[in-house]
């Protein structure tokens, strides 16, 4: 705990490591209170090193040291030093092997770094810096080993231990213990270290590899849980093919392991050949999860396995570097479920998320760029910027490139790098070195924060039949980066005729037209003119067409034009993005003057839109979506936040009200009776029939009640279960309660549907929502050592509840602080992105800046910080 100004890490002071290890000999006696744990580490003098002192400095946190023995001779206390982070020997020879002997607990750590307890089963999470709870060591990914892993326990508590890589040895000890050994041939850094124990089940199958390896797959958890395994199996196998179709990249061990577990501090993690995941991510049956948990699944296990290649065999220098694994596997995740599903709908999704949580970060106090210059601590980056952001710079660099010369690539950097911890600028320069292009100026999308905003104007001159862009570019200063500089990026566009077709465009000096479709500028400059000829009549220009760079676009669109691209642009993105920019523009309209008259033209659109049957439910259900609350009040110079609520009220309720009948129709056609499917038509569907209730009910329509109670008692899939139950919730009065009450008792048993009856209730715009949050909080099945209940039900409150988290009397904001200081102790790392919902204060109106800011210093104040919450806090505060 430290009480203030912890120190900062610079990427300006890394130097290579002074020591390697070759090989780690890891034995574990496991057991809930006290683990023992013995490490002999084969070390020698890294030859590229910067001589320090000689000394050799191990990072150890939290581990009770009983012995240190350098070529099995024992050490005096006097020939080494234990301080709170670290073990220091002095005079070390240039190679020699090193024991240590420490005892940890398992059951103490709350923290969920490094080995602990989940239920009755053991299990590590090493990322980013847990190793070191785990024994002493060279905590740093540039640091790579081969580990072998003994674990020793008792058999009936834990019949399976796992650990990376491939099984060697298991027998019973004299003493009637288990022993189980793992040999890992593949070099790592600590960070990918991983071991569970515990009373565990495994659905199993079988993968062969492109050139014939046949690789066991297992996936683990708990008894009851093993029939909600199908889909994340149906997953991993996908993902195996597509690696190996789409980047020639095979799996590399004999078995490869899945393991669910229920206390977890994120998504998952991708230690070598035995993924651990939070089982959010791996369990679904249709009544338990809804669509968008599929899609999840399918994304993280993806994700997830995507890594043995982007993150494992080639790795970060130091976390510095982390988009290299983590924007570049974001982005081959995003591909994947495109193809697994509907590409334009994938895309929309992504695009939501970047603007409304990167975008937002962008503008923060805790904006920073895709690779950070430095932390406090390294658990506060691993942000959508890192993730979102790094995966669109990927995207660009594909697009700048083309397919071809991308694969080239991608080619020459797992052949380059296999084996080694490299940089970002390493990945950059494959992608230069194998294409010949020149991306010296994109590198600063590396180092530059801040989202660049896109100005375009267009003027047709009908005498010369031209059509000319003026394009500018600017981003604005970020915290520590008050000047920007242009940056490279691909522009995709086309320009529309009065029908809609795509023109054949030519530049003004080319001497012929590409053909009819997208075209893809590239800009350099603060400020560039593109000239079309041969355009006869003023186009509709179909801008950063599939969000082509990750800008804020600003182009002066009529009311017209947005409903002609809403109904006619070949790109499916920009039609939903033109349906988003009109109800943004109206939504803003309403806030400003709540009697202001929705025009006429606007529910023709809507209709227009509902009436095509021809078209794409999914994309339909996005279309009609209407912008999110927090991405509004981006929008604004002050967030108004219940003037923003109100407009989109107001809105909903109009839209429910004018076009009833086709929504209720819309709500019929789409009601599927059938089995269960997940094909991206019945998702759509789905989505569609629910958005259609969602209205329905904002408009407090009769009819649509009575068939949000029957989908609500009929439902045999989760996703229009939990609409009809939200919707019930926020509109339904006594039948919300009774909803309520009946999902509680058939769910009792499954604590992730639980999650989901805890969101619900603390995502309701209804007036008394705290007051239920804190009811909830003493609520039996409510624990702060869950981090899955603390985000359904705290997380959604002060995230997905704008209205009430931003109540005008504080309570909101003084909740979250309390709630910030009481699990600060248990768990940083879930603290510290809880106290993020407070970081954006100075975006509101002055009352709400000081109860927020009141909030921010009675947290700083407080007796002991982790690091985690002190940055968060203080960087809140920062000028
Ligand atoms: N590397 C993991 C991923 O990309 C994320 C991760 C980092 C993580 N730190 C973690 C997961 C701590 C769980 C706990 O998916
Ligand atoms: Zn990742």
């Amino acid at each position: 705990m430290y009480r203030n100004n912890p120190h900062p890490v610079h990427l300006k002071d890394y130097r290579p490591p002074e020591f390697l290890i070759e090989t780690v000999d890891l034995c574990f006696e496991l057991d809930a209170d006290r683990t023992r744990v013995e490490a002999r580490l084969a070390l020698r003098r890294n030859p590229a090193a910067t001589r320090g002192d000689g000394d050799l400095r191990l990072d150890g946190e939290q581990l009770e040291l009983e012995s240190v023995a350098i070529d099995d001779q024992l050490l005096t206390p006097a020939e080494y030093r234990v301080e709170s982070e670290s073990l220091i020997i002095h005079r070390v020879p240039d190679r020699f092997t090193l024991t240590t002997r420490v005892t940890i607990s398992p059951s103490q750590n709350t923290a969920l770094e490094g080995l602990y307890q989940s239920g009755d089963m053991l299990c590590t999470q090493c990322e980013a810096e847990g190793f070191r709870r785990i024994t002493y060591f060279l905590d740093r990914p540039d640091v790579m080993a081969r580990f072998t892993t003994t674990l020793i326990a008792d058999t009936e508590r834990y019949p399976v231990l796992l650990a990376n890589g491939n099984p060697a040895e298991q027998r019973t000890l004299d003493d009637g213990r288990q022993l189980a050994r793992w040999v890992d041939p593949f070099p790592k850094p600590c960070y990918l270290f991983a071991l569970i124990a515990g009373d565990l089940r495994a659905v199993e199958d079988r993968f062969t590899t492109a050139s014939g390896r046949e690789v066991a797959l297992r996936i683990y958890v708990e008894p009851h849980n093993l029939d909600k395994c199908d889909h994340a199996m149906r997953s991993l196998k996908q993902s195996m093919r597509w690696d190996e179709a789409r980047y020639g990249r095979e799996y590399d061990l004999d078995i490869f392991m899945i393991v669910a577990v229920s206390h977890f501090n994120m998504g998952a993690m991708e230690n070598k050949g035995l993924n651990v995941f939070n089982d959010k991510y791996v369990l679904a049956r249709p009544d338990t999860a809804t669509d968008q948990d599929f899609q999840g699944i399918e994304g993280v296990i993806a994700h997830e396995y995507f890594h043995n290649w982007t993150g494992n065999r080639i790795t970060c220098r130091d976390w510095f570097q982390l988009s290299l694994k983590e924007g570049f596997t974001v982005y081959r995740d995003q591909e994947f479920s495109a193809d697994m599903g509907s590409r334009g709908v994938k895309r929309i999704a992504d695009v939501r998320l970047l603007r409304a949580h990167q975008f937002a970060e962008d503008a923060s106090p805790m904006a920073h760029p895709v690779r950070p210059e430095s932390y406090i601590e390294i658990n506060n980056f691993y942000t959508v910027t890192v993730y979102e952001k790094g995966a669109e710079l990927v995207r660009m660099q594909a697009a700048l490139l083309g397919p071809e010369r991308f694969r080239r690539a991608t080619d020459l950097y797992f052949e380059r790098h296999d084996g080694q911890a490299v940089t970002t600028d390493d990945f950059v320069r494959c992608m230069e070195d194998a294409s010949g292009c020149d991306l010296g100026q994109f590198r600063r999308w590396y180092s530059q924060a801040g989202t660049p905003v896109l100005e375009i104007e267009g003027h047709h001159d009908a005498e010369s039949a031209t059509y000319r862009l003026r394009v500018r570019q600017h981003t604005p200063s970020t915290p520590g980066q008050p000047e920007k500089a242009p940056l490279h990026l691909p522009l995709a566009l086309a320009l529309l005729d009065a029908e809609g077709r795509e023109l054949a465009l030519r530049l003004d000096g080319e001497d012929e037209a590409a053909p009819a479709g997208t075209r893809v500028l590239e800009l350099r400059e603060a400020e560039q003119c593109f000239t079309f000829v041969d355009v006869p009549e003023p186009p509709v220009p179909s801008l950063l067409r599939g969000f082509s760079a990750p800008v804020r676009l600003r182009f002066d669109y009529s009311d017209v034009e947005l409903m002609f691209l809403m109904a006619h642009d070949g790109d499916g993105f920009n039609r939903w993005d033109a349906a988003q920019t009109l109800m943004q523009r109206l939504l803003l309209r309403l806030v400003e003057d709540p009697a202001a008259v929705i025009p006429e033209s606007f529910f023709a659109a809507f209709a227009q839109a509902l009436d095509d049957r021809a078209g794409d439910p999914a994309l339909l259900a996005e279309v009609l979506t209407l912008p999110a609350e927090s991405y509004l009040g981006d929008q604004l110079a002050v967030v108004d936040v219940d003037g923003i609520h109100r407009a989109r009220c107001t809105l909903e309720r109009a839209i429910g009200a004018r076009l009833r009948d086709q929504l209720l129709a819309v709500h019929a056609a789409h009601d599927d009776a059938g089995p269960y499917r997940l094909t991206p038509e019945a998702i759509g569907a789905r989505a569609l029939k629910n958005r259609a209730l969602g209205y329905l009910l904002a408009a407090g329509d009769a009819e649509g009640l009575a068939r949000c109670i029957a989908q609500f008692e009929a439902a045999r899939n989760m996703t229009d279960c939990i609409s009809a139950l939200r919707l019930l919730v926020d509109h339904g009065g006594e039948a919300g309660l009774e909803a309520l009450s009946s999902f509680h008792t058939r769910w009792s048993g499954e604590p992730l549907v639980l999650d989901k009856w805890f969101s619900v209730q603390a995502t309701s715009p209804r007036p008394d929502t705290l007051a239920r949050v804190e009811r909830l909080m003493r609520d039996p099945d409510f624990s702060l050592r869950n981090p899955n209940r603390v985000r359904s039900l705290i997380g959604a409150f002060c995230n997905a509840n704008p209205v009430r988290f931003h109540a005008a009397d504080g309570s909101g904001y003084r909740f979250l602080a309390d709630r910030v200081l009481e699990l600060d102790p248990l768990n940083p790392q879930v603290a510290a992105r809880l106290m993020r919902a407070l970081v954006r204060w100075r975006r509101f109106d002055a009352a709400r800046q000081a109860l927020m800011r009141a909030e921010i210093e009675r947290v700083l104040a407080a007796e002991a910080l982790s690091r985690d919450v002190y940055e968060v806090a203080a960087k809140a505060l920062e000028e």
